[in-house]
């Protein structure tokens, strides 16, 4: 089929390499000439695993094509897909400039009848906003369908998480419109893929309450960190113990730092701002306990940290590992580990940072803090070690061997992997969160 891909940021531009590697033609576009210009020669304007080896592959089969032209796309494809960005407004709700934006520069172009399918991430209501605001602009009139297929792919998996998702959701108004996005993903549905079908609001609110669920899940396991340190527990080997239990699950109950990114936390305030809005306080107040615990786990991880220098921060020196809001990424939006530099920092700390990608994200956000490309050289001379992103390498670490160059052996680790017995026996003094 002919699609097009409206907005390549994370999610557009790995929407649009899979779709075109599904067999699609695809026309992406966007109104960033720079990021057009990256795309158009291969390069992912952002780090995500093995998607910059798809987009050549697919641009090299002449399957994918960039554009700026909403005329082009218009005239090319028969399903649009709506991917540009739902960014926070200062009252917490989300801004939907760009998703308004996008269907009114697209609107007056649709002469023949077209599905257009969005796939941000947007408060209920949207959609059918979208589908009133199109269906009066457009020639074609009533025979624009409009869609919502909400996306739930992972930074760092989000390749994999595009091409064998767990389900696929189709909000519609038409059986028609059913048998469009069918056709669409035929080959994933052939391949045993679950999808369901319902209204636009239901999935407009499955995307968000999925974030709220896993948000929750996250702040659950990190309230129970705190329950586990006042009472000489280990929520390491609670979270363990409760993921045997198939209704509990393992997914998203790693304890630690918290939650970051650009989904989750934004997500979860703009769900509390719909809760306002449609006049339910009680949901507005039980994800106001959500976020606040998983704010608290930043608070609280600055406070040991300077609990375990002494008291006193100005001169002390900390090596940061890890400032990604998770590993595989070099997204520093909301990240616990960027937020607990800052703090450091701001309260007098010399703060040596280290990230295996994400240093230039973090050093144009915060200047003020000291890159370094290696963790040996992050930690000369620190006072305190803070294991805050849980790359892989960080687990292989030495821990005799950075013990020689620190100047005390001093470990925080804010994701509770690392061999704390292995770090205890190379001499250093190791506090885990959730932990004694
Ligand atoms: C999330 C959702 O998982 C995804 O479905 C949605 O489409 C976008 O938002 P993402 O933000 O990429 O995806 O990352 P995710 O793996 O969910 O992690 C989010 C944050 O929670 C990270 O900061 C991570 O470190 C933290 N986290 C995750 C935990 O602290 N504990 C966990 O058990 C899992």
């Amino acid at each position: 089929m002919r699609l097009s891909v409206i907005g390549i940021g994370y999610l557009g531009l790995t929407h649009a390499v899979c779709m075109a590697d599904l067999g699609h033609d695809v026309l992406a576009l966007d109104v960033d000439e720079d990021k057009l210009g990256l795309a158009a020669k291969g390069e992912a304007p952002f780090f995500e695993p093995g998607l910059a080896p798809l987009l050549r592959k697919n641009l090299d089969d002449g399957r994918l094509r960039f554009t700026s032209s909403y005329e082009e796309a218009a005239r090319f494809a028969q399903v649009h897909f709506l991917c540009v960005g739902t960014p926070q407004s200062p009252d917490g709700r989300a801004d939907l400039t760009q998703v308004y934006g996008a269907a009114a520069a697209l609107a007056p172009l649709l002469r023949e009848a077209c599905l257009v399918v969005g796939k941000s991430t947007v408060p209920p209501g949207t959609a059918r906003q979208v589908m009133s605001r199109l269906r009066a602009a457009a020639p074609a009139g009533d025979d624009v369908g409009v869609a919502w297929s909400p996306e739930f792919l992972r930074e760092g998996s989000a390749v994999q998480d595009t091409l064998e998702p767990g389900r696929l959701v189709f909000g519609v108004t038409s059986q028609s419109d059913v048998m469009t996005l069918r056709e669409v993903y035929r080959q994933l549905l052939e391949a045993g893929t679950p999808w369901l079908a319902m209204g636009l609001e239901t999935a407009e609110l499955v995307k968000v309450s999925a974030n709220a669920f896993l948000a929750t899940k996250i702040s659950f396991i990190n309230e129970m960190a705190e329950v586990c340190e006042a009472v000489g527990a280990d929520v390491v080997a609670l979270s363990r113990a409760l993921s045997h239990d198939d209704r509990i699950g393992g997914r998203s109950l790693s304890p630690g730092a918290g939650f970051g990114g650009g989904c989750l936390p934004k997500d979860v305030r703009a769900f509390r701002a719909t809760g306002r809005q449609l006049g339910l306080d009680s949901l507005d107040r039980f994800l106001a306990e959500v976020e606040a615990i998983n704010l608290g786990r930043r608070a609280r991880l600055a406070a040991l940290a300077q609990e375990m220098l002494g008291g006193a921060l100005p001169g002390k020196r900390v090596a940061v590992l890890g400032v990604a809001f998770k590993p595989n990424s070099d997204d520093v939006r909301d990240s616990p580990g960027l937020d607990v530099c800052q703090r450091l920092a701001q309260a007098g700390a010399v703060v040596c940072v280290h990230d295996p990608a994400a240093m230039p994200n973090a050093a144009r956000l915060c200047p003020e803090l000291h890159y370094r490309s290696s963790v040996r050289a992050a930690a000369e001379a620190a006072d305190l070690v803070l294991h805050v992103t849980e790359w892989p390498e960080y687990r292989a670490l030495d821990p005799s061997a950075l013990a020689a160059v620190v100047a005390r052996p001093n470990l925080i680790d804010a994701r509770c992997v690392l061999d704390a017995e292995l770090w205890r026996a190379a001499g250093w003094s190791v506090r885990v969160l959730g932990q004694c």
